[in-house]
This record gives C-alpha cells, structure tokens and sequence, in this order.
C-alpha cells in the first residue's frame, strides 16, 4: 500500500478541516482506491445502502432547542463500565484498516488518551495488543470474536487480563457472512489474526477468517461469561429481544451496532431502535455505533439512552487525513459540535439528555 504522507505533515492542515466531513474529504483525497469501498461504503452492493440508512435514521429525528438556560459551561465528562471519559465516544474497533495510515492504532490510541476516552481495540489489529497498551494513556477494551477453538479464545481472554484491558468487546454480528470474504484483500487481512491480534502467542496456528465460530450461541456468552472476570460488552445487537438476553446472560453493555452498514443490508438505522434496545436492557449499559458524523447526531443518541457512542468511520477518515492528528482533530470537532448542540438544547451536562431533548420528524 502506498503511504500517502509522513505522520504529522497535516498538522497545520488539520486545523482547516472543521467537520467529519472535511476529513472525509482529505481522506479521499489520500486513499488508494482499493480501500474505498470499506472506508466509504460506495461499493454498491448493498453496503452503502445500510450506511445510509444510519444516516437517514438520524436525519428523521430532531433536536428540540430551548432558551434562556445558562448554558456558558457545557459538562461531556460521562463513565462507561465505571470508567470516567472526557467524551461520550469511543474509537470503534476498525481491524487494521489503521494501516492507512502509518501512525496505525499508536496514533488512535494517543488521540484517545489526548481526548480522554476508550479505544475499543479490534482482534485484527496490526499490532499486537501489548505494543498499543504501551501507548495508550487510558485503559483498552479488547474486541473479541469466538473461534471454534475454544482453547484459543480463552488464552486470548487470559491474554487481554493480563496486559490489563479492562472490557471484552465480543462482537457477535458473524464475520462469517459481514467480511464477505470474497471481497479482494480481506482473506488477507483476515490471516493477519494468528499474528497480530494474540500477541504472538498463538503464532503458526494459522488463524484465518474460517477461525471464528460461526455457530455462536447464546450457551457460548454464557462460557465467555465464565472464562473471565472482565465486564463482557456485546457488539451487534439490534432488536430489544437480543438486548434483553444480554442482560440476562451476565453482559455489563451492549453495542446496538449493524456494523456500520456491513451487516444486513435491509436493517433500519442503529439510532431507529435504540430507545426499545434502551428499554429491554435491564440495566445494562448501551452504546451506539453507525453514522455517527457530527455532535448532533451524539446528542441524539444520548437523548434516546445511549451512554456513548462509537466513532468506525469517522475515525478512519480522521487517520487517513492526518494520522494521530487526523483523529484527534475528528474527536474535538464532534466535542465542539456536541457543546454547540447542547448549548442550542439547553442542556449543560450529558447526563441530563433525555427523551425531551427529539422527536420524530418523519
Ligand atoms: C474498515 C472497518 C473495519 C472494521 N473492523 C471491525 C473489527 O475488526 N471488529 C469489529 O467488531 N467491528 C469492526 N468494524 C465495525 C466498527 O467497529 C463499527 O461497528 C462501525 O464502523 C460503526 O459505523 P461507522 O463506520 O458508521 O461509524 C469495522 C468497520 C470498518 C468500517
């Protein structure tokens, strides 16, 4: 792959861009064509049109302004699992598309711990999990899919205790069919697995995408559930029924995700079932990724019970464009756009979001 420009090179650019949609641009403007379709969701068979129906499922709701509140200091700060974050987003886990950049997951990670929030750190990371933690300022939850080897999955549970990442992420969505492996190059970045994601423990088992189970149950959460005393976040939850058994089989959060439109093409948007997922949760925490583009868009998932949401693409765009500056820039302009949001809402902290805040507008 080419490498479109040296880290730090677009800092002073950087300061130019001023929405998710100016580092899109600039990402564009850098990327090899061949990674379009996964960075964008343009490749026409079906992706783009669930991408877009994150979109337009937040596009149909409205915020509702007030007046006359004073709103001269805004307060993001928020917990998830517990742990305090300056920002009510996190960086979705995003395999090692981060190669786009050679800052990679170290420059995502610094951005992270320069905004204050949690990396959500994929399985088919580029680098091992130990060489991020090195780098990172703030805890990391690990993403997780199960392999048919039972044995290696738990080694891989053990190994995300010990290097001390606070969460499993075990993202159930199966990968199996969402990867389509016959898409050219992800067979590749699938073989990287063995390698990268484990650290280098399970090296030569040759780990492939025909590695992860795709006979998943919920009897499996439950072994999961067992197999460690980390909090387990379930990623790729879409119906309230789905949510409900999260709750019941012991998962601390849950990520209402379509997998940023990579999933079934004919699902509505994340954002259409989160007050029912919200409701059927039991307690459990809810997190919300797909489309998320600007503040507006945060705020209304917050308003609709959401405790955070996960940033896939926007992240990637903001490595593209600039590296760890690129990310950094793309979480202060969803911060900025957040307390501009508010302020309109009349709304000095996050935790006071709530179904007030939207409505419907079709
Ligand atoms: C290029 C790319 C790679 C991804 N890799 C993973 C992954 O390794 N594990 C995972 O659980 N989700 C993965 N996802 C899904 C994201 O974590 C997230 O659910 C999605 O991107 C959110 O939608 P958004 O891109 O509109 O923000 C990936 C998404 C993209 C775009």
């Amino acid at each position: 792959m080419q490498t479109p420009h040296e880290p730090g090179e677009t800092a002073a650019k950087e300061r130019t861009l001023t929405s998710v949609g100016d580092y899109l641009e600039a990402a564009w403007e850098r990327m090899p064509a061949a990674y379009f379709g996964n960075m964008f969701g343009v490749e026409g068979d079906g992706i783009s049109r669930t991408d877009e129906s994150n979109r337009a499922a937040f596009n149909a709701i409205g915020l509702h302004p007030r007046v006359l509140v004073d709103v001269s200091e805004v307060a993001l700060a928020t917990t998830v699992l517990g742990e305090p974050i300056e920002l009510p987003v996190l960086l979705a886990p995003i395999g090692d598309m981060t190669r786009i950049h050679p800052d990679g997951e170290l420059g995502a990670v610094r951005a992270a711990g320069e905004a204050g929030t949690v990396m959500v750190l994929s399985l088919a990371a580029s680098l091992s999990a130990e060489e991020v933690i090195a780098a990172a300022k703030r805890p990391l939850w690990f993403q997780l899919y199960v392999l048919r080897d039972r044995g290696a999955t738990r080694q891989l549970v053990e190994y995300a205790e010990e290097i001390g990442c606070r969460a499993i992420v075990v993202t159930v969505d199966n990968p199996g069919i969402i990867q389509r492996d016959v898409r050219p190059g992800h067979r590749e970045a699938w073989g990287t697995i063995g390698r990268l994601g484990l650290g280098g423990r399970l090296q030569g088992s040759g780990l492939v995408l025909e590695s992860v189970d795709p006979a998943l149950t919920w009897k499996d959460i439950d072994w999961l559930r067992s197999a460690t005393s980390l909090p387990l976040v379930i990623k790729g939850i879409q119906t309230g029924e789905d949510a409900a058994l999260c709750a019941a089989h012991g998962a601390s959060g849950l990520v209402l995700s379509n997998h940023g439109g990579q999933a079934l093409p004919d699902t509505v948007g994340t954002v259409t079932r989160l007050a029912e997922i919200v409701e059927a949760s039991a307690g459990v925490e809810v997190y919300l990724d797909g489309g998320i583009r600007q503040g507006g868009d945060i705020l209304k998932a917050l308003a609709l019970g959401a405790r955070a949401v996960l940033i896939g693409r926007a992240q990637l765009w903001g490595l593209a464009a600039g590296g760890q500056a690129g990310v950094t820039g793309v979480l202060e302009v969803l911060a900025d756009e957040l307390r501009a949001a508010m302020k309109f809402c009349g709304l000095a902290d996050v935790a006071l979001a709530g179904p007030a805040l939207v409505e419907a507008t079709r």
